[in-house]
């Protein structure tokens, strides 16, 4: 996710533990191949959050090329090739979902990207451009044609933007219609929905996007739950802790203003759910240095152990999360991976 899955959040994910795979920011091309300094830190990741998979858009097929060279030089496991970003100055230059309006340029594109790299090519969907033209079966068999080696389906068009519910029937079609691996992706934000999303639609992975923000530990609880146990549930203590480790985080790599303006989106939405969440919020965005940010956590996760209330700290989400574990043990066969976007 843009502006979101940097450096510092994919490692707060991925110690958290159950994350099959972390994907980079999307990085254009255009900036990476100018040797943009902003796009060349997009790409810095770190040995601990290996498999790394680095993510490009662009519609000019020798950039694109390029970039996917200089992606593989940096050490990334994997090539993913965006084809599903809705913002009109990334679609108007051809970019995003703009190409699943222009399959002959994203076919140059992937063959010329199969041509430069060793490293697995992936590719990242939407349904379509509109309703009226879903192409996603489509374009998924000629990626495979191309060599593409997985397939992630965002279950919207370009034009729902992130309006709806993701169709996880279109994400079905597209694994019966290809045989290299397809993953699902699109409003899972609990154990039980992405458990049900997977089973039904047979695909081989899931993603997880703004699911990941919500709650860092979907992925250890997937992970439990494919393997029988029951979903693992951070106490208070827990949460403040991942709240104060992101923050130090984001204040030792980057500058201090940069680093509120994170800790509030983060934190934005980890509390959404939470008991007293929203005037949390408000007070953390209404925090102009790190001395008050830290100050008003501490108050807050006072005031929640001191709730009766709040018990063992479980909120609705958690206690169906706990449910689903018996669900999935009754049953499945879905064993592949959960991976963060
Ligand atoms: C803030 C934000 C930034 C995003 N940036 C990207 C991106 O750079 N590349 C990409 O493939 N998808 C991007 N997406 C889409 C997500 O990866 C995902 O496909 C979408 O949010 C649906 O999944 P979710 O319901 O699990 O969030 C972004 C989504 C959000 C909300």
């Amino acid at each position: 996710m843009a502006g979101v899955t940097d450096y510092t959040f994919r490692r707060l994910i991925k110690r958290r533990g159950g994350v099959g795979l972390v994907v980079s920011e999307f990085i254009s091309v255009e900036g990476l191949t100018r040797h943009n300094p902003k796009s060349k830190r997009q790409m810095h990741f770190a040995e601990e959050e290996r498999p790394f998979a680095v993510q490009i858009f662009g519609g000019q097929p020798e950039r694109m090329a390029l970039g996917a060279e200089m992606a593989q030089e940096v050490g990334a496991d994997i090539l993913d090739v965006n084809c599903g970003c809705p913002a009109p100055k990334v679609v108007r230059n051809g970019g995003g979902s703009g190409l699943l309006r222009d399959l002959p340029r994203l076919e140059t594109i992937l063959k010329e990207i199969k041509k430069t790299i060793t490293i697995p090519l992936t590719l990242k969907l939407r349904t379509g451009f509109s309703e009226s033209t879903i192409n996603v079966v489509e374009v998924a068999k000629m990626a495979e044609q191309c060599g593409v080696e997985h397939i992630q389906v965002h279950g919207r068009t370009k034009e729902q933007g992130y309006k709806g519910l993701a169709n996880w029937d279109l994400i079905k079609q597209v694994k019966e219609a290809v045989t290299v691996p397809v993953s699902g992706n699109g409003d899972i934000t609990t154990i039980e929905y992405g458990i049900e999303r997977w089973k039904e639609s047979g695909t081989d992975g899931i993603l997880i996007g703004r699911g990941a923000m919500q709650n860092p530990w979907i992925f250890r609880q997937f992970q439990d739950v494919i393997e029988g146990r029951k979903p693992y549930q951070p106490d208070l203590s827990e949460k403040k802790a991942v709240l104060l480790e992101f923050f130090g985080m984001c204040r030792e790599e980057m500058p201090e203003i940069v680093a509120l303006g994170k800790m509030k989106q983060l934190a934005g939405q980890f509390t959404k759910g939470l008991i007293g969440g929203a005037q949390f919020r408000q007070t953390l965005y209404h925090s102009h240095s790190a001395e008050e940010i830290l100050d008003n956590i501490t108050i807050y996760f006072n005031t929640l152990a001191a709730d009766s209330n709040y018990g063992d700290g479980m909120v609705e989400a958690d206690a169906a999360a706990s449910d689903s574990c018996d669900m999935f043990a009754s049953g499945g066969d879905v064993s592949t991976s959960v991976a963060a976007v």
